[in-house]
């Protein structure tokens, strides 16, 4: 298949993706509607999804896009990180790609065109899937008002989101992973908790935190009464053949085992609370197989950037159709 994306520079596909995903989305047939986008539908909170793949974080940061990737067959989609005030990209490079190792490495730092303009976003799309709202500090605060902004977003974006996703795992804005230790965590999230009403809030992961630390974060959450979990983010870790710059977070192919390892963690360490949470797994999932393998180990819902990246966003079709192939259906 023709992926004029990949001839390109990784910088320059990246600030031409919009464009892609909506001439993508113009092109598709009515999918939305046909059949082969319902395949394991699933019901949380009173929303219908109508399949469980769906749009990773980052993808759509300003909400410009909900309309194209509904019509492209996602059963859902996170928008953001979207932060308090308008922010730029951090300085310098801020994505590369490896074609050999389908991977991604970016060094972003939560370019955003701040709440209120996504708010307004949001408000004026017309949807028909469930949307999760992804949230995230300005780079300049101070973790000890950290949770003040995610409480401040909360309480401004809760009316427009189906779930809002708190992202204290991104590599890329200073010091933000540190907001996982206990002296700022417990406090944060009740703060946070308290101005989301009914709104459901999901706390995403790092693919980098230790057993111990996915174990005390997991405990406390669900003892503030955390909705759920996404695992995971990019991460630090470098193989012994990367390309990459130590600096800015890996995603991808060889995410893939970290990403698993994590998620199976954090379903451990919920215990008896699992059934009463969402599970969302998300990290090196870049195939249709890799797909059913993230459901067949017990997430409620699965997520992609780097697979629509290195396959286009017809990827979302494709897994439609191989689950129908699998005949997984009758099983539903
Ligand atoms: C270029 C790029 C930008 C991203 N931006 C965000 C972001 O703003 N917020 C967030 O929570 N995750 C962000 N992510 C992380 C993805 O949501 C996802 O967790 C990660 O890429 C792993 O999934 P993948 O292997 O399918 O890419 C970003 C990832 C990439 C590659």
């Amino acid at each position: 298949m023709i992926k004029p994306w990949l001839w390109i520079p990784a910088s320059l596909a990246h600030a031409v993706s919009d464009i892609g995903v909506q001439a993508s989305a113009f092109l598709a047939d009515d999918w939305q509607d046909q059949p082969e986008c319902k395949w394991k539908p699933f019901r949380w909170n009173g929303f219908e999804f109508k399949n469980r793949l769906g749009i990773a974080g980052g993808l759509d940061k300003n909400a410009e896009n909900i309309q194209a990737w509904q019509k492209l067959g996602a059963g859902f989609l996170e928008i953001g990180t979207v932060t308090p005030l308008p922010q730029k990209s951090n300085p310098g490079q801020i994505i590369a790609r490896d074609l050999e190792q389908m991977a991604l490495w970016n060094k972003m730092g939560f370019p955003s065109k701040g709440y209120r303009y996504v708010s307004d976003e949001i408000r004026f799309a017309e949807r028909n899937i469930p949307l999760f709202v992804n949230i995230g500090k300005n780079r300049q605060t101070p973790n000890d008002k950290a949770f003040d902004e995610y409480a401040m977003l909360t309480e401004n974006l809760r009316a427009q989101a189906d779930a809002l996703v708190l992202n204290i795992s991104s590599p890329n804005t200073a010091g933000l992973r540190d907001l996982f230790k206990k002296e700022y965590l417990e406090a944060g999230l009740k703060k946070v908790l308290k101005k989301s009403i009914y709104t459901p809030v999901l706390l995403k992961f790092s693919p980098d935190m230790t057993d111990q630390e996915l174990q005390e974060v997991v405990r406390t959450a669900i003892g503030v009464g955390i909705s759920g979990f996404i695992m995971t983010n990019t991460t630090t870790y470098r193989g012994p053949h990367s390309p990459f710059p130590t600096e800015g977070g890996v995603s991808g192919a060889p995410l893939r085992e970290a990403s698993v390892r994590c998620f199976e963690k954090v379903q451990e360490f919920a215990g008896s609370e699992r059934n009463s949470l969402l599970l969302v797994n998300c990290g090196g999932v870049m195939t249709s197989a890799d797909v059913f393998d993230r459901l067949k180990r017990g997430a409620d819902l699965v997520q992609v950037y780097s697979a629509l990246v290195f396959n286009g966003p017809g990827f979302l079709k494709e897994v439609a159709l191989e689950w129908k192939k699998l005949n997984h259906v009758a099983r539903d």
